[in-house]
């Protein structure tokens, strides 16, 4: 094993993606591949998910890009593929891409809906897109006072499919906040003023994992799902990734000696201390020098010292029997006890999703 390693175990995927589409009571789960499977490794994800059986409720992957989207058809994925984000220019190279590799295009602006039109007017054949709407998150999407615009466009557009109506939740979290109650009444809105203008897309979709767990929007038949699938945002759930480092080197300490660069620990007494082969150039924050702690046999090690690049030293005088053999978790479960992102994140001021996207690609994925 190498020294430091991302542990994917498919039998917790599945037990996610089992309970989750349980929770969405008949509808289809979209599950988020992007930034590498937040961190997962898309390939492995991908591979595993693909081998549910047809009867399950995987609908398909969403990922940010195109560029994603090609990497999932090389490795010979066949479900739908949804680029949510980065169809942000609409020209014929983009069209043939989409195209060859079968991927459907989230479009979320009047601007790039018009592109769209030009470049196919010529083609033979429709084009299939999810429109995204601004809610109230303000970020992407089409306004609602657009939504007439786009409608009378569309009509007059008709080799542009509408498949699929889409929003997104700024604070799905927050089921009675005021923001989350106009964004799905906007989104409401917006799928009835489409129905009535004669589009009858075959998905809504408002939930992230967040707005499933709060059960917003029951009417619609699709959920996008990333952080809940990996594991993350409810105890029911059982994280999908650990991440392990291996024990380089036990030495001692004596008292005032001090530990790494900016020598930032000194040993109020003798101790017994652990070198870890991993560091920041592997995502394992800096911001966790003399902060974080790892699991070894079970028992929590404190950080000690800056985190270096590809070095972490840790306090193991209360561990029996160490040696170089042993591996530390940093993220994941060790005996009784775990790590969470949840810990990670709240030590470097950032959010879960963040610390797993930040796992460096020098960190072996590996099926367990
Ligand atoms: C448009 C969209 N849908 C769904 C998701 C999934 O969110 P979560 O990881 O909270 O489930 C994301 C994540 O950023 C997103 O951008």
């Amino acid at each position: 094993m190498r020294q430091t390693t991302l542990e994917i175990d498919s039998a917790n995927l599945k037990k996610n993606f089992d309970l989750l589409a349980n929770q969405a009571k008949g509808k289809e789960i979209l599950v988020l591949l992007k930034s590498d499977a937040y961190g997962h490794s898309h390939s492995l994800i991908s591979m595993a998910l693909d081998k549910l059986p047809t009867s399950s409720k995987l609908h398909g992957f969403g990922v940010a890009n195109v560029e994603e989207g090609i990497e999932l058809r090389r490795e010979g994925i066949r479900k739908p593929v949804y680029v949510m984000s980065g169809i942000q220019h609409y020209d014929e190279d983009l069209d043939r891409c989409l195209q060859t590799c079968d991927l459907i295009p989230v479009i979320s602006s009047m601007r790039v809906l018009k592109e769209m039109a030009e470049v196919i007017a010529v083609s033979p054949t429709n084009r299939k897109v999810h429109l995204k709407f601004n809610t109230g998150m303000n970020r992407l999407g089409i306004d609602l006072s657009e939504i007439s615009t786009c409608i009378e466009f569309l009509k007059s557009n008709p080799k542009i499919q509408v498949d699929g109506l889409m929003s997104h939740l700024a604070i799905g979290e927050k089921r009675s906040h005021p923001l989350t109650k106009q964004q799905e009444a906007n989104f409401t809105a917006i799928c009835k003023r489409f129905e009535k203008a004669g589009f009858t897309a075959n998905w809504k979709h408002l939930c992230n994992s967040s707005g499933l767990e709060s059960s917003i929007f029951p009417k619609g038949n699709l959920v996008r799902l990333g952080l809940s699938i990996y594991g993350l945002g409810n105890r029911n759930l059982i994280p999908v990734a650990r991440w392990t480092a291996q024990v380089y080197q036990i030495r001692e300490l004596t008292k005032g000696e001090c530990v790494g660069y900016g020598a930032t620990f000194r040993a109020k007494k003798k101790m017994k201390m652990a070198v870890l082969g991993v560091g920041y150039g592997d995502g394992y924050r800096r911001v966790f020098s003399n902060k974080a702690q790892v699991l070894i046999r079970g028992k929590r090690c404190n950080v000690i010292g800056n985190v270096s690049m590809d070095l972490t030293m840790v306090d193991v005088s209360h561990v029996k029997d160490i040696d170089t053999n042993d591996r530390a978790v940093l993220l994941g479960q060790d005996g009784k006890d775990r790590i969470t992102a949840e810990e990670l994140a709240k030590i470097a001021k950032t959010i879960s999703w963040e610390i797993l996207t930040g796992i460096s690609s020098r960190v072996p994925r590996v099926f367990v």
